[in-house]
Formats: C-alpha cells, sequence, structure tokens
C-alpha cells in the first residue's frame, strides 16, 4: 500500500545513551501526522529502540542484514535475530554498503529474497553517481540496478518493498537533487514498474527521496506526485530537524 514515509537513517551514529535521549526527543515531539515514521537506528541499539518505542506509532528498522539464516560469517545479522527483537523492517542496498562493503546487485538480490521469505518489510536503495549523471546514464543505471536486484522477484513481493532513490552525489554532500530531478527520476522508477510488472505495481509503491533533504528544502521535494516521503541520513540525528521534516510531509 503506497504510503506517505519519513525514514532516519542514523547510520554509524548515536551510543546507547545518545539513542535514548534521541528516540525520547522524538516520541515527545511527534506531530499528529499520516506519515508512517520510522527510525534505523545502529545494530546494538535496536533492541533498545524496539522496547523504547513499543507504544509510540514511529518504527524500528535495522540498516543492513546478511542473507544467510545463520552460520560461520563473523559480524553479521540476521533476519532471525532482527525478527526476535520487534525489528520486521530492513534497509538494503544503502549506497555506502555499495561502495564501502563491495555490495553488489547480486549480493543484494539474496538478501532481498530473505528478508521477503522472513516476512520482513524492506526499504531497497538505489542511486547514481555523480559521472552517471554527468554522462546521462542515470535512468540506465537505475534502472539496472533495480533489475539486477528485484526484477526477478514476482509481482506480489512489491507489497513488501519500499523503494528509496538516493543519488550518491547528494548524500551527505548539501547537495540535494533539485525537486524537477527528483520527480524525473520516481516517474521514470514507476513507468519502469508499469511496463515491466504493472500498473497497480506502479501505483501502489511508495518511493522515498534521500540525499540532503533538511527542513528548509523538504515540502518542496515532498509536494511532488511521485516522491512519497523520504529517507534521511544527517538530518535525522537531531530531533528538531526530524521532526520538522516529518510536518513537512
Ligand atoms: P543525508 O541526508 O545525510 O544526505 O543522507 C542520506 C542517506 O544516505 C539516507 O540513507
Amino acid at each position: 500500500m503506497r504510503s506517505k514515509i519519513v525514514a532516519g537513517n542514523w547510520k554509524m551514529n548515536n551510543n546507547k545513551g545518545e539513542t535514548q535521549n534521541l528516540l525520547s526527543d522524538l516520541k515527545k515531539g511527534l506531530p499528529a501526522t499520516e506519515a508512517e515514521v520510522i527510525v534505523a537506528p545502529a545494530f546494538v541499539n535496536l533492541a533498545q529502540a524496539s522496547e523504547a518505542l513499543e507504544e509510540s506509532s514511529i518504527q524500528v528498522s535495522a540498516q543492513n542484514m546478511h542473507f544467510a539464516s545463520n552460520g560461520a560469517f563473523t559480524g553479521e545479522i540476521s533476519a532471525d535475530m532482527l525478527l526476535s527483537i520487534g525489528v520486521d523492517t530492513v534497509i538494503i542496498g544503502h549506497s555506502e554498503r555499495r561502495a564501502y562493503f563491495g555490495e553488489t546487485d547480486d549480493f543484494l538480490a539474496k538478501k532481498v529474497e530473505t528478508a521477503l521469505s522472513m516476512k520482513m518489510r524492506i526499504i531497497f536503495c538505489f542511486g547514481e553517481e555523480l559521472e552517471d549523471r554527468k554522462s546521462g546514464s542515470h535512468f540506465e543505471v537505475v534502472g539496472n540496478q533495480l533489475k539486477n536486484a528485484l526484477f526477478s522477484l514476482p509481482e506480489e513481493a512489491f507489497q513488501s518493498i519500499v523503494l528509496a532513490y538516493e543519488p550518491v552525489w547528494a548524500i551527505g554532500t548539501g547537495e540535494t537533487a533539485s525537486p524537477e530531478q527528483a520527480q524525473e527520476m520516481h516517474a521514470f522508477i514507476r513507468k519502469t514498474l508499469s511496463q515491466t510488472y504493472s500498473e497497480s505495481v506502479a501505483q501502489e509503491i511508495s518511493i522515498l527521496y534521500g540525499g540532503s533533504v533538511k527542513p528548509a528544502n523538504a515540502s518542496e521535494i515532498f509536494s511532488k506526485p511521485d516522491v512519497d516521503g523520504g529517507l534521511i541520513g544527517g538530518a535525522s540525528l537531531v530531533a528538531a530537524d526530524f521532526l520538522a521534516i516529518v510536518k513537512a510531509i
């Protein structure tokens, strides 16, 4: 079901005490909203977040998981571990995982398959790099990322997937894609889904924009018809900023 979503990807930030403080400020300040609000703290703070938000409408997501169900994968976290602490949403394919940890489309396809088989909801990230945009190949790059990781899935799988378009050149740089650039890419994504699957898949999926979203630019980006919300990095670490972005939707 297509819904408005504001999700905060905390990345490798916030220790236990900082997590507690930020969650408490978010709970206190959460405005009445029709949007789903999601936070993704670090693995070690997920159980704490899940407990702290039990009575709140704010949902908790993991930032990553492994595709294997268990076994000799030192340092990794399984879907079952996440579910056992009440976390049923996971970010897969973030550009930082792709760039710094060598996660390929094929590797991500396996994670997606596992998450779906475990009935988890996926926030699937993708987006072109600066050189792709400069050379005009950004639609092709994004189309291939989607095709390679997702387009072997059956149509019903898309009910459990949220897409997050995050152009790499706009992440943590302060340089946002213009609302028009975001809209253009989101419309392309819907068209691709419609051609590959069906118009209902294209219309029912939520597509978030991520990359330097801030209180100052959020409402303009969110006003675009094919933008259903945002995946927020830096600004999700400051309660007042994240809450202002929630209000902007
Ligand atoms: P920034 O909002 O810090 O640019 O990060 C975006 C992001 O990567 C969210 O996943």
